[in-house]
């Protein structure tokens, strides 16, 4: 069967599985559509629209989920649907995760939608790795998830460290509403609590450990933005003209309402030169990540304290 989502692209054409999802690889190339929410190139994306519509299992890695599914027939009603899929992707540049509802962190499901942005924080494998154990203790009870929007760092938090509570605080109440469904659907409605928030306002702590993604992209990263990044929150992303608003704001309070062994773990993204030019004497401790050695810093309560205090 050929299917076509519109005059100006190629059909997608297949009968199983496997021939679906080459041709869908090709058809997301052609298009041009942008990676970054989940995958990183059009196979694996493709892969991922297919076994999703046709309602085929995706938590393993999608390698063996393909290798055993590969050369299943699909039906005429079955490819029609998956044309659709495609379709959608491709007309409207919305991320897959919007499209499926579903985002995955860490091996850990996350609903999505448009209201939040798709979960991807780097800060997610820090914490799966224990990256920043080292700084945690007995004292670490409670820990902040500032800027929570989806609550997948939150979520990641409490399954991580079985004895702390979490507060998830975002200032979008739509954003909340997300997070309480994946709040929910963790069943962990005992060990978070959410909030809504600007900044640090309502959210007098003292916490001990500060988790946060801000919004962090500056002006000029912005107006780049592919279609799929501006489908998300604007207020998410922006950080203003040097993408420092929030973190300006954040480092200046963040002292007043930590305790004295308290860390702050943040995510600056690709923003260290800013960063630097805005604190340039605050000493950090950068975390290494899958993206690099300087998109997430660490910083203590100590040093922010004895910074804002020369
Ligand atoms: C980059 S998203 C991070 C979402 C989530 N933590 C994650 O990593 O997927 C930033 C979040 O900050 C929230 N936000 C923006 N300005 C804020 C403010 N002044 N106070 C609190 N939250 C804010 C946005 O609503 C958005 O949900």
């Amino acid at each position: 069967m050929s299917t076509s989502p519109s005059p100006h692209l190629p059909a997608l054409q297949g009968d199983t599985v496997g021939s679906l999802i080459a041709s869908g690889t090709q058809l997301l190339q052609a298009a041009g559509v942008a990676f970054g929410h989940g995958t990183t190139n059009a196979f694996d994306e493709a892969a991922w629209l297919v076994l999703w519509r046709l309602g085929l299992p995706l938590d393993a890695p999608l390698g063996d989920d393909i290798d055993s599914v590969q050369n299943q027939a699909v039906t005429p009603a079955g490819q029609a649907l998956v044309a659709t899929l495609f379709a959608e992707r491709i007309t409207t540049r919305k991320p897959a995760a919007y499209l499926t509802r579903e985002a995955w962190l860490q091996g850990v499901s996350f609903y999505v939608d448009e209201r939040a942005i798709v979960p991807r924080s780097l800060i997610a494998e820090l914490i799966g790795n224990g990256d920043f154990d080292d700084w945690l203790g007995e004292h670490t009870q409670q820990v902040l998830d500032l800027c929570t929007g989806n609550a997948s760092l939150a979520v990641l938090a409490a399954l991580a460290w079985p004895e702390v509570q979490v507060t998830g605080a975002d200032i979008c109440p739509d954003a909340l509403a997300v997070a309480r469904i994946n709040v929910d659907r963790h069943h962990l409605q005992e060990r978070i609590t959410l909030q809504q928030s600007d900044g640090l306002d309502h959210l007098p702590g003292p916490w001990d450990l500060i988790i946060c993604n801000p919004p962090y992209v500056n002006a000029s990263s912005m107006a780049a933005l592919p279609d799929e990044y501006r489908a998300e929150p604007v207020l998410a992303l922006a950080g203003g003209s040097d993408g420092m608003n929030f973190i300006r704001h954040l480092l200046h309070a963040a002292p007043a309402h930590m305790t004295e062994n308290a860390i702050l773990v943040l995510e600056i993204g690709n923003e260290r030169e800013f960063f630097e030019a805005s604190f340039p004497q605050l000493p950090v401790f950068w975390l290494e990540t899958s993206a690099g050695e300087d998109q997430v810093l660490l910083v203590t309560c100590d040093a922010l304290s004895r910074f804002l205090s020369s």
